[in-house]
């Protein structure tokens, strides 16, 4: 039921209001009437945060193929071919939409400016307002959204998606402001509901990434892939007092230097690539270097750089360290890991279809394949636009189909196993969650930590009342996913892009396969 206790029914209904969701809804309100639920304003999503830019193939001396190769390094072995070639092949057409709708990317010397971030071959990102690509990417699009009247609820909680006879029609929410139930029907749902960094104790995400999407999809039947992998980004500030905030891999490509607290420049002891090492070698590789120097802490050491550089290139991260009694063209920045992106997700194919009639994912929350086991720096908001494209296209072809086209099940799926209930200490609480999986499920892992973390997520999940609020609504979503993840990363005896433990620390060709859940009953 709507707001005025009407049942409502739309051509599109779309889950989340970051890049995904935003676009998604553009290009939907061409093709009929659209709904966008956001479970707070419409700005509060990853999306906003983005630093480094966006990737795409479009420099003089660089090709879709250079991409694609990058793309599969970066990924370990886990990557989907197919889904990367699209990626690469359709980026330029949709950095042309992008700019068609207004995105200011910066240039220089009148040609669109690209940054090397780590694992690229060359310098291949995109960048708005220097540091600010999100905030600039995010503004235009919801100003947009709201020109072309896509119908947007601000504070408006999706709880769970309604399914008839195997197929999605709908979803429940909560209004935020009333504490009102909803129900709205629709012929195509599309969740664009972001990652899950708030699993974390540190984490460059905002409150709002808690894997809902997963969560939703996970109890209505969706399949969930590689959900062991996410990736920590080297370098999140750690400035004593100052909140969560990133400090871009760009501040490297442009010569940033990562330095022990004892001074010493170390990223070469580590991989040749240096400073630019793929994001896991050199999450991993700080991790050493702390745990050498007795220190929670690295050093970014950007003072050799003239000043105007950083000062146009950074003016984001500037600005908040500034604010925050830091001169970064001064002082080193202290830095530390932290969790950053679900590579894992609701399983889908090319074209955003999931194994549910009706329910498709996009964005963060969507597994695609594209990233494998570890994304390349600026996939991430390349593939949003990609597939976003791909949905509407699909969803257009089987407008008048009598069921919504979907994804055969996956062979092999696995259930989330029956555990021993752990002795409790703490009641559940989002902080409790965060700690346990920052020690247990974090950049380095073993099997004892993943045991103990599955028994105690287990004995949590089993104590879950219905949630009736978005304080309980988001702790069984981090309950819930963060027990996908822990089964997963047990299951997984080896190690592999973002994936560490250190009971099988080598890759086995035997695991280069996915390993994909699904609900089983009650659980
Ligand atoms: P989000 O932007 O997170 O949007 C999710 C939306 O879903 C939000 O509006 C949220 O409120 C809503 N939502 C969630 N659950 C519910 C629910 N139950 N009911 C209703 N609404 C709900 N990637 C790059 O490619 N380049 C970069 O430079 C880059 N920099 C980054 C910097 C930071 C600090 C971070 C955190 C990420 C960065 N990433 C970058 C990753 C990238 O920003 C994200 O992967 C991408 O923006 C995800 O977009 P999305 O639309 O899928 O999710
Ligand atoms: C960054 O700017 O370092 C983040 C880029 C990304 O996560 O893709």
């Amino acid at each position: 039921m709507g707001k005025d206790g009407c049942p409502v029914g739309f051509d599109y209904i779309i889950i989340g209001s970051g890049i995904a969701g935003l676009y998604t809804a553009i290009l939907a309100r061409g093709e009929g009437t659209v709904l966008l639920l956001t479970k707070g304003s419409i700005d509060e999503c990853n999306t906003r945060y983005a630093q480094g830019g966006i990737a795409a193939p479009v420099g003089p001396s660089d090709s879709p193929e250079a991409h694609f190769q990058d793309t599969l390094a970066a990924g370990a072995g886990l990557c989907d071919h197919e889904a990367v070639r699209i990626l690469v092949e359709e980026a330029a057409d949709r950095i042309a939409d992008l700019t068609r709708f207004g995105v200011p990317f910066d240039t220089m010397g009148g040609e669109v400016a690209l940054a090397l971030e780590a694992a690229h071959s060359l310098p291949r990102v995109l960048h708005a307002g220097g540091d600010a690509t999100g905030q600039r990417i995010e503004t235009m699009l919801s100003h947009m959204a709201r020109s072309l009247n896509v119908r947007i609820l601000e504070y408006c909680l999706a709880t769970s998606l309604i399914v008839t006879e195997d197929r999605v029609i709908g979803v429940k929410a909560i209004d935020l402001h009333s504490q009102r139930p909803l129900e709205y029907e629709g012929r195509c749902m599309i969740l664009a509901t972001g990652g899950g960094g708030q699993l974390f104790r540190l984490t460059t995400n905002p409150p709002i990434a808690t894997g809902d999407g997963l969560t939703l999809a996970y109890q209505a039947g969706a399949e969930i892939m590689d959900t062991e992998f996410f990736q920590f980004h080297p370098t999140a500030l750690r400035l004593d007092g100052a909140p969560p905030f990133l400090i871009s891999e760009a501040v490297r490509g442009e010569g940033g230097i990562m330095r022990n607290c004892w001074g010493e420049s170390f990223m070469k002891d580590y991989s040749p690539d240096g400073d630019l090492a793929p994001r896991d070698i050199a999450a991993r590789s700080i991790v050493a270097e702390m745990e050498k120097t007795s220190c929670d802490r690295v050093f970014l050491d950007v003072t050799h750089l003239p000043s105007h550089t950083v000062l146009s290139r950074f003016p984001s991260i500037y600005s908040f360290c500034s604010q925050n009694g830091l001169d970064i063209t001064q002082s080193l920045v202290p830095v530390t890991p932290a969790a950053h992106y679900m590579m894992g997700g609701v399983r889908t194919n090319v074209w955003g279809e999931t194994n549910i009639p009706g329910l498709f994912a996009v964005g963060e929350t969507a597994c695609t394949g594209v990233h494998g086991a570890n994304r390349l720096a600026s996939n991430s908001l390349l593939e949003v636009v990609v597939f976003a494209k791909r949905v509407l296209a699909r969803s257009r072809a089987m407008k008048n189909a009598a069921t919504p086209n979907y994804i055969q099940p996956s062979n092999g799926v696995f259930r989330v196993p029956e555990r021993q209930p752990h002795w409790l200490p703490d009641p559940l609480s989002r902080e409790a969650v965060q700690g346990l999986m920052w020690e247990k499920v974090g950049i380095i892992r073993s099997g004892q930590g993943l045991e103990d973390a599955a028994r105690q997520l287990a004995a949590w999940q089993d104590a879950l009342s219905a949630p009736s609020d978005r304080p309980s609504f988001e702790e069984r979503s981090l309950v819930t996913v963060g027990r996908l993840m822990v089964e997963s990363a047990l299951l997984r005896e080896e190690s592999r892009g973002a994936h560490y433990r250190l009971d099988f620390p080598r890759s086995q060709s035997s695991w280069k396969r996915h390993i994909v859940f699904r609900r089983n009953g009650e659980d």
